[in-house]
């Protein structure tokens, strides 16, 4: 018990899995009336429902934030006495076997800042059901187990909403009185209250077409305000690339005569797959060379695939409750990932997709609040769309796919598609299928559904008379109510290369045991091993690799993963002892200058942006993540010299770098993005020499650039180094772009990234900025979620980050509880930093707990980072 927890506030109910019940009742059919109104929106609900199974319970649904105004049981109105209403739900007693059931409720979309259920962004209406927001527009039986054919009719002004989407394919259409017109949709797939969307407002589109590969001819629009219409272009060639890739790969056709996509301001994440109609944030539509990066291209493409893949992975196979969410997401991250891969190099899609899981998986998996990929239990639903679920989700997805090779992966999913079509179903039915396609036991497999935590592996190498012996240990660090885990099934990816770089041997090791031996015989002399390649596990590896043998790797492997990871570890092994001694260790230092120079002056780099990615060194919070007490300005202080070293020692060599790829030599627009990626890192180090004239290179290329991501490049490196004229580029920029809401998100963010003590009176002046809000998800992430990922400016001896954090989560809960809770969980890992740093995150959670009204959402960050 912590000395300042004086009472115990409320406490969130949990949900666990080993307590799923089928439904009490189904419900086939669901016919919709919305009448649009911004303070009282009209909703008719008619429900064709069913008993199921033998029994006398009553009927109870969701329900939230309802005005609830009449109910009726085949066409007979139910008096108000028959009836329990609470703020969460509608019990009806005693109701038939089989009946309809009208219900109508008002609510106001206005008034919705949660951003969950029906609301207005930028004064159109849209709506966010997943996880639980179909609930807070009408009663309902709001579990995705509960499958019904919708129809829906949408009456509006029509000057105001000319369109009125929703999901399936349009039915009819027609003017009414008083300015009104409505429309009706139908969607005969049936579909949980989850996927439902409804879109109406002043929308423009752009439209194409694909032809499925039977030949039927599917209508594609994307739709959002007209003053971003004309940014829309990369979106739908990115759907019609996905539509035929998932036809290619997987055999997977779409399914209704029309695809609608519609982009929004505000959105609590990045996009959502309703069926037929997915609504998007705009951040992953809108994107042209002017406003958009290099890397704001790769988003919108793989959020496109992603949301186009769960028609298949997701909405005609569903998840039977929210613990199985991974069946959808896992899944479907695996298949956008494989996708980004296949289009472009799949070396830098894996780096960074390593990357990503490490920053944020890892660190989840380590802390208070690490969960299985299917966890047992919840509070608030909305806190488990997490790394865990999604990213090590397709991890272990991509595990499966090895394992089984792909082809009998892929007659494990067509099997599943096949046996599971219209059904919501569990991850064990995923499993299940995939073996009984490739015959292979996956019983061991499993355990990767039900234990967290990020596995340790050892690895020790012998050799003797022409045989290596590889030892591997695995051990699973206890989580919370988790501990003494059994050994994971996983492959491992292993190669052997000869002392002048050739390789000799390339296979995958099934590793099941605590402990296990491999024996590669016949061998002429010791070679290198190569462990781990394309990082065929989501583990730590624990390898006393020697450097000359990471050296080797780095010039002789032909995956760019290990050749990247190789040099990581060069670059840890001079920072991490720094950390303690203080002290840069000459020979280490020394040996990754060389590796840098080496790379540099290679005259034939096999991929540029595999390049890019191997001469920056490991971003801090995976650093943070390695070390045993995190002390973040000992961690931005090492890091910070580090690069200012290598940066002044290769000058020369960044600035050969700079010139060789500020041209537009490739025709191709993927080998132009290497290029880019590869000069602006460059550029970066020449920024961070501090010398006047590569200021003034950066500020010309800042002015004269044809492109956001050399404009962007050059502003970020000049904006988070000391240059003099800082505010004066801050202001350009700001003039320049504010009328482009994404641009400005990049501008917040820089400055509140830039990574000195100086970034919290900076943020604290961003949050008083005429264009900062609480209502835009994008734009709160873009400050304080920005500036709780900037360790050296977060982290402070006096702990005033963090105080900032927690009075803006306690306004944000008011308001968006969703996006609260999530800035809250920066604070999740206190217990792993050094003093005054762990005392101080711990205050400032103890100050939140103690707050009265928090959210379920806030509510049980707070509590499992306290317990
Ligand atoms: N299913 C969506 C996706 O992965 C995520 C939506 C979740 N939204 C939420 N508010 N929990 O694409
Ligand atoms: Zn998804």
């Amino acid at each position: 018990m912590l000395e300042n927890d004086v009472s115990a506030p409320a406490m969130n109910t949990t949900i666990y899995l080993k307590e799923y019940q089928v439904p009490d009742f189904l419900i086939s059919q669901v016919d919709l009336e919305f009448v649009l109104s911004p303070d009282n929106t009209r909703v008719k609900s008619r429900l064709k429902v069913t008993r199921n199974g033998a029994h006398d319970r009553a009927l109870t649904l969701c329900g939230e934030k309802l005005t609830l105004i009449s109910v009726a049981i085949n066409d007979e109105s139910v008096a108000a006495d028959a009836y329990e209403q609470t703020d969460m739900s509608l019990k009806l007693p005693a109701v038939p076997n089989e009946f309809e059931l009208v219900i109508e409720t008002e609510i106001a979309p206005q008034q919705n800042t949660e951003l969950s259920g029906l609301y207005r962004s930028s004064g159109n209406y849209c709506t966010q059901c997943e996880a639980e927001g179909f609930r807070r527009i009408t009663y309902f039986l709001d579990r995705p187990d509960v499958l019904a054919e919708y129809r829906v009719r949408i009456v509006a002004p029509k000057a105001a909403c000319p369109v009125l989407l929703s999901n399936g394919n349009p039915v009819a259409q027609g003017d009414g009185p008083d300015g009104l017109h409505w429309a009706q949709w139908h969607d005969p797939h049936p579909k949980p209250s989850y996927l439902f969307a409804l879109v109406a407002g002043d929308l423009q589109f752009i439209e194409d077409q694909f032809t499925t590969m039977s030949g039927r001819d599917v209508a594609l629009k994307i739709y959002t305000q007209s003053a971003y219409i004309n940014k829309c272009a990369h979106a739908m060639a990115s759907l019609k690339r996905s539509m035929a890739w998932d036809e290619r790969v997987y055999g997977r056709e779409y399914d209704l005569d029309i695809y609608n996509i519609v982009a929004v301001d505000d959105f609590n994440m990045g996009a959502m797959e309703n069926k037929g109609l997915n609504v998007f944030n705009t951040k992953y539509v809108l994107a042209d060379t002017d406003t958009a990066t290099d890397a704001d291209y790769e988003a919108v493409e793989s959020v496109i695939a992603h949301e186009y893949f769960h028609n298949w992975s997701g909405n005609r196979v569903t998840c039977r409750d929210w613990f199985q969410l991974s069946l959808k997401e896992g899944f479907t991250v695996f298949r956008d990932q494989e996708y980004s891969a296949d289009l472009g190099s799949r070396a830098v899609k894996r780096i960074q997709d390593v990357q990503v899981l490490r920053a944020f998986q890892f660190k989840e998996d380590s802390g208070p609040m690490a969960h299985p990929i299917r966890p047992d239990s919840y509070q608030e639903i909305n806190n488990f769309y997490t790394a865990t679920v999604y990213q090590k989700g397709a991890e272990v997805i991509r595990m499966l796919h090895r394992l089984l090779g792909a082809d009998a992966f892929r007659r494990g999913t067509d099997l599943y598609f096949a046996d599971f079509d219209g059904q919501a179903v569990t991850t064990e039915d995923f499993v299940h299928a995939l073996e009984r396609a490739s015959g292979v036991d996956l019983t061991q497999f499993r355990r990767w559904y039900s234990q967290a935590g990020t596995p340790i592996i050892k690895v020790e190498q012998h050799f003797g008379d022409g045989v290596l012996t590889l030892s591997l240990q695995q051990s699973c660090p206890d989580t919370p109510g988790q501990t003494d885990k059994l050994p994971f099934h996983m492959p491992i990816e292993v190669a052997l290369f000869s002392p002048d770089g050739k390789k000799l041997v390339a296979q995958t090791l099934s590793f099941n045991q605590a402990e296990q031996q491999f024996r590669f015989d016949n061998l002429a002399c010791k070679p290198v091993v190569s462990v781990l390649r394309y990082f065929s596990a989501p583990v730590k590896l624990e390898y006393k690799q020697s450097n000359a043998d990471r050296l080797h790797l780095i010039k002789y492997e032909d995956d760019g993963f290990v050749r990247w990871e190789s040099m990581q570890q060069l670059c840890l092994a001079m920072i991490q002892p720094a950390l303690t001694t203080g002290e840069l260790d000459p020979r280490a230092y020394q040996r990754v200058r060389d590796a840098f120079e080496a790379l540099m002056t290679d005259p034939n780099p096999s991929d540029k942006a595999v390049l890019a990615e191997m001469l920056t060194l490991p971003p801090a919070a995976y650093i943070a993540e390695l070390a045993s007490r995190v002390d973040p300005a000992a961690i931005s202080a090492v890091r910070d010299r580090c690069i200012e070293r290598l940066a002044k020692d290769l000058e020369k060599y960044f600035h050969a770098l700079y010139a060789d790829n500020n041209t537009a030599l490739d025709t191709d627009a993927q080998s132009l993005a290497a290029r880019r990626m590869l000069k602006n890192r460059a550029l970066f180090y020449l920024v961070e020499t501090g010398q006047t004239a590569y200021y003034a290179l950066a500020s010309h290329q800042y002015h004269a650039a044809s492109n956001m991501t050399d404009r962007l490049a050059a502003f970020t490196a000049l904006v988070q180094s000391h240059y003099p004229d800082r505010d004066a580029l801050i202001s350009d920029f700001y003039e320049t772009w504010q009328h482009e809401p994404l641009v400005l998100d990049k501008w917040f963010a820089i400055q509140a990234m830039r990574p000195s003590s100086e970034a919290l009176r900076e943020v604290e002046d961003l949050l008083h900025h005429s264009d900062f809000t609480l209502t835009n998800p994008n734009r709160v992430r873009s400050v304080l979620g920005a500036f709780s990922g900037n360790l050296a400016g977060f982290h402070r001896l006096d702990g005033k980050g963090y105080a900032l954090l927690v009075d803006y989560v306690i306004k944000l809960d008011q308001i968006n509880p969703q996006i609260a809770a999530r800035l809250v969980s920066s604070l999740n890992s206190w217990r792993r930093f050094t003093e005054p740093y762990a005392s101080r995150m711990r205050t400032e959670l103890a100050r939140l707990n103690m707050v009265s009204q928090l959210s379920s959402d806030v509510r049980e960050v707070v509590s499992k980072a306290l317990s």
